[in-house]
């Protein structure tokens, strides 16, 4: 089984240089991409193919739920180095519906490690229990779903990494967009955010 993935590698590496002689040579020599991307892990939610980038076109960080937490060296790493060093234009928060994390998040098992993970979706969950309130199960894991975008959009701005950027006068938005795994259309929330104007005082940074 192993073995077809390195074949299928072989074969896609032969297409692309067949495609574009070249390609990876010039791939090698740098990567300026205009998007960092920041998805959920789950495998149905492949960053690059659902939006027809290529290799190099995309700086891609994912994890379970597609959170971003200031505590999270390793995701706030990639926001870092994403913004400062490659200059990305656009961050995009690509939350998708009927994910397992936030579904996980709405119920009540003890699922071990992950539960501290969870525990950010409840927080969000919570603050939002009056919305939360249809009697599908279902509905209410895809709303949590979208509002854990906008909550994931508005923790970026609050990073000092953007507001740095914005503080420079530099060209830099934030969007919130979900993916729906049943026909793989992305749905833009527009909760986009380019400037200040978008952060409450006591997260702005002088
Ligand atoms: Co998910």
């Amino acid at each position: 089984m192993l073995g077809d993935l390195l074949a299928n590698n072989r074969r896609w590496a032969e297409k692309m240089e067949k495609q574009t002689p070249g390609f990876f040579k010039q791939l090698a020599a740098q990567q300026k991409p205009d998007y960092l991307w920041i998805g959920c892990s789950d495998s149905r939610v492949p960053a690059n193919e659902i939006v027809g980038l290529m290799p190099g076109e995309l700086f891609v960080h994912r994890n379970i739920a597609n959170l971003v937490l200031p505590t999270d060296l390793n995701c706030i790493s990639v926001l870092h180095y994403a913004v400062e060093v490659l200059q990305v234009k656009h961050i995009i928060v690509c939350g998708h519906y009927g994910c397992g994390g936030v579904r996980a998040a709405l119920g009540h098992q003890d699922l071990g490690l992950i539960d501290n993970w969870l525990r950010h979706l409840k927080d969000i969950g919570y603050t939002y229990r009056d919305i939360l309130t249809m009697d599908d199960e279902d509905a209410r894991v895809n709303r949590l779903c979208e509002l854990n975008v906008k909550q994931q959009v508005a923790n970026i701005c609050r990073t000092k990494v953007v507001q740095r950027a914005w503080q420079q006068g530099r060209e830099l938005a934030v969007h919130g967009w979900i993916y729906s795994i049943e026909d793989g259309v992305i749905n833009d929330l527009v909760v986009d955010a380019d400037d200040f104007a978008s952060i409450p005082d006591i997260y702005c940074v002088e």
